[in-house]
């Protein structure tokens, strides 16, 4: 099964921010995307610090959009709040530090166990499906079970930045672990972070992946060949990954073939 594309749009919001503008425009980006047909759902992630994404961007692209709409936040109250009033199709639990440059590590759910658990439970009583991102080991798999999600995310990061090194075939084998871990456990399997057209093969090939969110690079690609083409060539990546790439028995031959 093709696994389906998630567009992250914060970027188009980074480069608005940048310059305090009212262009580029989210909700112009959100529904070029949808009408490319080259996607099944868009993702913003509404950060505590209002760095790129705007409340305002949440609520526009949400009236306009037709397709799924991935909520990405903290659990930090008044962005939960604000999600609960959203009512998005999905929200995506992320873990939110001020100095980060990006999301640069899964939920700690030991640490903040009780917030994320209560967080999830928040966000389905409004009949929203409950994400959350974590590092792709089974123990985060199983706790996030245990915590109520139905839905993970597994941190592609590791396995992005080593793609091409020696250490690219660990970092695959461990989200293959997790992939697997996911699926005894009945639970969604999503996974993203740092994935490009080059790299993004491997990952289409995860056991049971359902959902793929991708921002950065396609927002970089955009700038090239315009986002429509952008998300064409993702799309076909994806696809040509999901069918080309070995079935993860011998992951180390996966990465190597790309
Ligand atoms: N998934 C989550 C949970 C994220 O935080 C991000 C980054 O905002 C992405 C996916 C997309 O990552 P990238 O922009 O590197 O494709």
């Amino acid at each position: 099964m093709t696994p389906r594309l998630y567009v992250n749009l914060d970027h188009v919001a980074t480069l608005r921010e940048a310059r305090g503008t009212t262009y580029p425009d989210v909700l112009e980006a959100a529904l070029l995307a949808e009408r490319s047909g080259h996607i099944h759902g868009v993702t913003l992630h509404l950060r505590e610090d209002r760095r790129h994404v705007q409340d305002a961007d949440v609520e526009r692209v949400m009236a306009a959009l037709k397709l799924p709409f991935n909520y990405e936040l903290s659990c930090a109250d008044e962005i939960v709040r604000h999600a609960e009033r959203m009512r998005p199709a999905q929200a995506t639990l992320v873990p939110e530090r001020r100095a980060e440059i990006t999301t640069e590590g899964g939920l700690d759910l030991e640490l903040h166990g009780k917030l994320v658990g209560d967080t999830v439970a928040r966000l389905q009583r409004h009949g929203v499906l409950v994400s959350l991102f974590i590092d792709p080991d089974a123990h985060s798999v199983k706790r996030s079970r245990e915590l109520g999600a139905t839905h993970v995310e597994l941190h592609t990061g590791r396995y992005a930045h080593a793609f091409g090194s020696a250490t690219a075939a660990r970092e695959l084998e461990r989200l293959v672990v997790a992939a697997q871990a996911a699926q005894a456990c009945g639970l969604v399997l999503n996974a993203g972070h740092g994935l490009t057209v080059a790299n993004v093969g491997p990952v289409a090939a995860l056991p049971g992946l359902n959902d793929l969110n991708i921002g950065h690079a396609i927002v970089a690609q955009a700038v090239f060949i315009g986002l429509e083409a952008a998300l064409r060539e993702m799309a076909q990546a994806i696809a040509r990954g999901a069918i080309t790439a070995p079935q993860h028995k011998d992951s180390g031959h996966a990465s190597k073939q790309h």
